[in-house]
């Protein structure tokens, strides 16, 4: 069983701790890493302001958008998973600034900006556990959001890398991460209006995001808004 099965499994089963499967040893393997994988996205959720739904949202558009540009259906497996560990790294910026309410200093908005790399870190050590295969190719993608779904199309942004040489995977994330905060409560802000946040996005389109992928999200959410009014 790989870790994505396990993962869906877990999400199905009335009671995940106790499958009705036999597992062989390779499989309990498996299991175990996609329980730890999901107590990482738990303590992620529980340290900081977004919530457990903004990351399943944030996976579950990454997969819409990803099947809206073709990819096979492994592929949007993974990038579901992926993208709901793209803050992970927050795990290991001090609580006082996750929670802070206010404004951050200049000196706080570098130690925040860390959690990319060690979001990318923490994944790149996990994947060096797990042998070849789809749940390694899982984790490669989660790095690669992780690390680079703050980088500017522009080049304008921390890594400094521009274009395509940013992962297409955390071009997909960083529009719908920042659409789906935007739209969220947070304890600065209001929540925004779906027309006011696509109003933002198409204002970055081509500086921070990326143009072509800007065009197939909004396609992609103008239709998700007119049928279902909870987005
Ligand atoms: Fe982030
Ligand atoms: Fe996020």
């Amino acid at each position: 069983m790989s870790l994505i099965n396990a993962l869906k499994q877990m999400e199905s089963d009335v009671d995940p701790v106790l499958p009705m499967v036999v597992m062989n040893e390779a499989e309990v393997d498996s299991y175990v890493h996609a329980v730890s994988i999901l107590q990482l996205v738990d303590t992620a959720a529980s340290c900081d302001q977004e919530t457990h739904e903004h990351m399943r949202r944030v996976g579950d558009i990454s997969m819409e958008m990803a099947a809206a540009i073709g990819m096979h259906d492994d592929f949007l497996d993974e990038i579901r998973i992926a993208a709901m560990l793209h803050d992970i790294g927050k795990i290991g910026v001090p609580q006082h600034l996750l929670r802070k309410d206010g404004l951050f200093t200049l000196e706080e908005r570098q130690e925040m900006k860390r959690h990319t790399s060690i979001g990318g870190d923490i994944l790149a050590a996990a994947r060096r556990h797990i042998p070849s295969g789809d749940d390694a190719d899982c984790l490669v993608m989660a790095e690669k959001i992780a690390r680079y779904h703050h980088e500017y199309y522009n080049g304008a942004a921390d890594h400094g890398i521009a274009g395509r040489a940013i992962p297409l995977v955390a071009r997909i994330v960083s529009i719908i991460d920042v659409y789906d905060a935007l739209t969220s409560m947070r304890r600065y802000k209001r929540p925004w209006t779906h027309r006011e946040a696509v109003g933002f996005i198409k204002s970055r389109s081509g500086d921070q995001f990326d143009p072509g992928l800007v065009e197939i999200f909004l396609d992609l959410i103008e239709k998700k808004h007119h049928n279902d009014d909870t987005i």
